[in-house]
C-alpha cells in the first residue's frame, strides 16, 4: 500500500530500527535480516521523566527538539548502528473510526470512503492525513430492513454493508514527528500508529478474536483483533503512573519513592495490604473499563474473545496477570514482543520479564525489515 505519510518523510534505502516515543520512555530496537530471519542486534530505552525534572515512569510532554536530543542519547547508549528507521505514532495522536458503507465496486469505494469518513473527523479534512482499510468480509453481511426498520415492507430489501477502518492523523502532529526525526538525523521511511506495530509483534495467525491490553504510563490501550484485523481500539485514560501517583499521595511520599515501591511489590514487607488497597483503585478502574469494552464487542458480534495479551511496562506489576485473569474471565497471557525474532540465548529469559514494553518498537522494526524485501 502506498504510504500516506510520505510527504513528511525522507525516504531511506536500507534499515532497520523501530522507534517508539512513549509517554514516559523512548524505546529503540535494531533488527537485521540474517538468512531470511529477523535477528535482534540491540535494543534500549530511556525514561523521559528525568529530562523534565520528574521521576522515571512518569509521562511527560517534551518539545520536539528535546525529543530529538533524547533519541540521539538513546541511539548512542544502545550502540545502534543505523539510522534507517520507522517511527511509531501514539494512538492518542490519531483518530480511529470503524465506519460502515454500502458495498459497491472497488472503484466507487475509493471515491466514497473519503467522503463518508469526513463525517467522523471533527476538523476539516484538509488538516488531516487519512488512510483506510476495508475489513474483509466473514460471510455475506447484510442488514435486513425487517429487523432494522419495521416500516419496510415484509420480505424487505437487503443492503450489503462493508466495514472500513479509517485512521486519520492531524498534519500538525505529522509535522512535529517530521521535525523530531530531522533533529535526530533519522532516515525514516514510515510512521505507523502504535497499535498496528503491537499487533505485528504480538499476534500470531489466530482466527478467533484476541485482545491486546497495553498498559503504558499515561494510559491503557485496548485493541480487539479478529482474523488478524483490528476491529476495535480504545484508550483508557489511566495508566501505570496513576498507580505511582496514588501511592505517593496515599503515603505522602515522593513519586520517586512510590515508583520504587510499585516496581518492588514482590518484596515490600509489612505494608502489603495498605499498598494493595491503594493501587487497587486505579487498577480496578482500568480493568472495569477494559471489561466493558470486551463485553460490548462480544455482545455486538456474538463472539467470545479467546485471549487477552498483556503488554506495556505497566503489566510488569507483580501479580498483574493473576489479577487480570480474574477480571477478564478468559485466557490471559503475558505478551512476548521478541517471540518472532531470533535473540541471543542468554537474553531469552531477561527479555520475557523486562522486555514487555518493547512490543511497539519491535513491530515497527519488523515492518522496516519487510521493506528490505
Ligand atoms: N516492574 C514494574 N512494575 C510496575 N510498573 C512498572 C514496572 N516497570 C515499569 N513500570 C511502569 O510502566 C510504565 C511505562 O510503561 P511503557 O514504557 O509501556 O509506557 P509508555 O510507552 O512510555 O507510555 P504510553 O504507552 O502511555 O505512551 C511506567 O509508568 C512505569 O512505572
Ligand atoms: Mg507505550
Amino acid at each position: 500500500m502506498d504510504n500516506p505519510f510520505k510527504n513528511f518523510l525522507k525516504h531511506g534505502d536500507q534499515s532497520v530500527i523501530g522507534i517508539d516515543i512513549g509517554a514516559s520512555a523512548i524505546k529503540v530496537v535494531q533488527l537485521a535480516k540474517v538468512r531470511g530471519k529477523a535477528v535482534l542486534k540491540t535494543y534500549g530505552s530511556l525514561a523521559l521523566g528525568p529530562y523534565a525534572g520528574l521521576s522515571i515512569g512518569q509521562a511527560v510532554a517534551l518539545p520536539a527538539d528535546k525529543v530529538s536530543e533524547i533519541i540521539n542519547d538513546l541511539l548512542k547508549e544502545a550502540n545502534v548502528t543505523t539510522r534507517n528507521s520507522g517511527v511509531a505514532i501514539p494512538l492518542r495522536s490519531s483518530l480511529v473510526s470503524l465506519i460502515e458503507v454500502p458495498t459497491v465496486s472497488d472503484r466507487e469505494m475509493q471515491q466514497m470512503i473519503p467522503l463518508e469518513a469526513r463525517k467522523y473527523i471533527p476538523v476539516p479534512v484538509s488538516e488531516v492525513t487519512m488512510d483506510w482499510w476495508i475489513i474483509p468480509k466473514e460471510e455475506e453481511k447484510s442488514f435486513d430492513f425487517e429487523v432494522f426498520n419495521k416500516q419496510q415492507p415484509q420480505g424487505g430489501t437487503k443492503i450489503s454493508k462493508t466495514e472500513v477502518l479509517v485512521v486519520s492523523i492531524h498534519n500538525e502532529i505529522l509535522n512535529t514527528f517530521a521535525s523530531i526525526i530531522k533533529g535526530a538525523n533519522l532516515d525514516t521511511s514510515f510512521f505507523e500508529i502504535e497499535m498496528f506495530a503491537s499487533i505485528r509483534s504480538l499476534v500470531d495467525r489466530e482466527t478467533a478474536p484476541v485482545a491486546i491490553f497495553d498498559m503504558g504510563a499515561a494510559g491503557t490501550k485496548l485493541y480487539i483483533i479478529d482474523r488478524g484485523v483490528i476491529r476495535k481500539s480504545h484508550i483508557i485514560n489511566k495508566g501505570s503512573q496513576d498507580l505511582t501517583l496514588a501511592l505517593a499521595q496515599g503515603f505522602q511520599i515522593t513519586p520517586e519513592k512510590a515508583e520504587k515501591i510499585k516496581r518492588n511489590l514482590h518484596d515490600v514487607g509489612g505494608d502489603e495490604k495498605a499498598i494493595y488497597d491503594i493501587i487497587s483503585l486505579p487498577l480496578d478502574y482500568i480493568f472495569s473499563e477494559a471489561s466493558t469494552v470486551l463485553l460490548a464487542y462480544q455482545k455486538k458480534y456474538n463472539k467470545s474473545i479467546s485471549k487477552v495479551i498483556l503488554t506495556g511496562g505497566g503489566v510488569a506489576l507483580f501479580g498483574f496477570a493473576e489479577r487480570a485473569k480474574k477480571r477478564f474471565e478468559t485466557e490471559v497471557v503475558m505478551g512476548n514482543p521478541f517471540s518472532k525474532i531470533e535473540t541471543p540465548a542468554f537474553l531469552t529469559d531477561i527479555l520475557k520479564t523486562t522486555g514487555l514494553d518493547f512490543s511497539v518498537a519491535v513491530g515497527i522494526a519488523l515492518r522496516k525489515l519487510q521493506e528490505l524485501g
